[in-house]
């Protein structure tokens, strides 16, 4: 035997994979009709920020699941440990796929606000995909990796991309955005959350309520000049949500909390996504100060965070 044979003693197989995964939020939001899939189609802005979730893949055997909070004031209330969390089917999933056993111990250590609206759920399944991908030495491509995410969910896609891009269809299609400048902001988190489906059926109810005819969904063009300009007052007033009247409707404390923010002077006041949870483009340390201050007087967050972005998506940040 040669000294380099010697060396060869089969692929690495790690111990342990972490990845680190960004929340999102969505600039712009236009929803178009139901479809007979029961999804709605829609042309979405995203755009990930810097709060994170961790997720480890431990070599083990059968599959297990621990959440737990990645800070001290991180909430995990109600987020599940069993099949019901998207990262669990985004492990048998793979597993599936790449005809290996599911074997893998995964803890997700969250500090993405649970039901917020920023996608939590999509990017711990996101992370789960890639760790699980290295752990298992199942070495999928990109696509292949962004078609099984496409099928947990409409968010997973982007937790893997990152950045700031353009969702279509039920929001699984990604069209990177160029050029996007750097953006401050302040998020409130709304102590309780929404139920996604619901706050889609009660925008479908408004609409037929006011008999208003649904336009095909589109992105403003003045949101794509204005993100390139980077100007916070200019983004600020081109941010919308067709979602936003369906979750004061069923939450009116968000109208409070949009208020507030803008009161204090934020450049952009928006829900995210479904919601609850708000968030408020600032123009500078000051403004985000005084921002954040009004939210916290409030008395309606259970948080108050501050994050950037654009931040890229889903990335492997330790292999032992
Ligand atoms: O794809 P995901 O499982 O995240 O979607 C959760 C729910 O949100 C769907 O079951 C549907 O009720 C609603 N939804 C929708 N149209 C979309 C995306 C989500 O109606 N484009």
């Amino acid at each position: 035997m040669t000294a380099l044979e010697d060396w060869d003693d089969g692929p690495f197989r790690p111990e342990a994979v972490t990845v680190r995964v960004p929340a999102k939020i969505n600039l712009s939001l236009s929803v178009g009709p139901l479809r007979p899939d029961g999804y709605h189609e829609l042309v979405t802005v995203f755009h990930a920020v810097s709060l994170y979730d961790e997720i480890v893949a431990r070599a083990a055997r059968g599959l297990s699941l621990t959440v737990e909070p990645l800070r001290r004031d991180s909430d995990v209330a109600g987020v599940p440990d069993d099949e019901h969390n998207l990262a669990w089917r985004a492990a048998l999933l793979l597993a599936e796929y790449a005809r290996v056993e599911p074997d893998v111990r995964l803890t997700i250590r969250k500090d993405i606000p649970v039901a917020g609206g920023m996608a939590g759920g999509s990017a711990d399944a996101a992370a789960a995909l890639l760790a699980c991908d290295r752990l298992w030495g199942t070495g999928l491509r990109r696509d292949e990796l962004h078609d099984l995410a496409a099928r947990l969910g409409s968010d997973v896609p982007f937790a893997l991309h990152g950045g700031t891009a353009i969702g279509s269809g039920r929001g699984e299609h990604i069209t990177p955005v160029l050029a996007a400048a750097g953006l401050e902001w302040v998020i409130a988190v709304y102590d309780g959350g929404l139920s996604t489906p619901k706050v889609f059926e009660t925008c479908d109810t408004r609409r037929r309520r006011d008999s208003r005819e649904i336009p095909e969904p589109s992105v403003h063009p003045d949101l794509m000049t204005t993100l390139r300009s980077g100007d916070a007052l200019r983004v600020g007033a081109a941010l919308y949500n067709d979602l936003q009247p369906a979750a004061i409707e069923l939450l009116p404390e968000i109208g409070d909390l949009l208020e507030a923010g803008r009161a204090a002077g934020a450049a952009g006041a928006l829900v995210s996504g479904s919601g609850p949870t708000t968030v408020f483009l600032v123009d500078g340390p000051v403004s985000a100060a005084e921002v954040e201050e009004q939210l916290r007087a409030s008395g309606l967050c259970r948080a108050v965070r501050r994050a950037r972005g654009p931040v890229p998506g889903a990335l492997v940040s330790n292999v032992r």
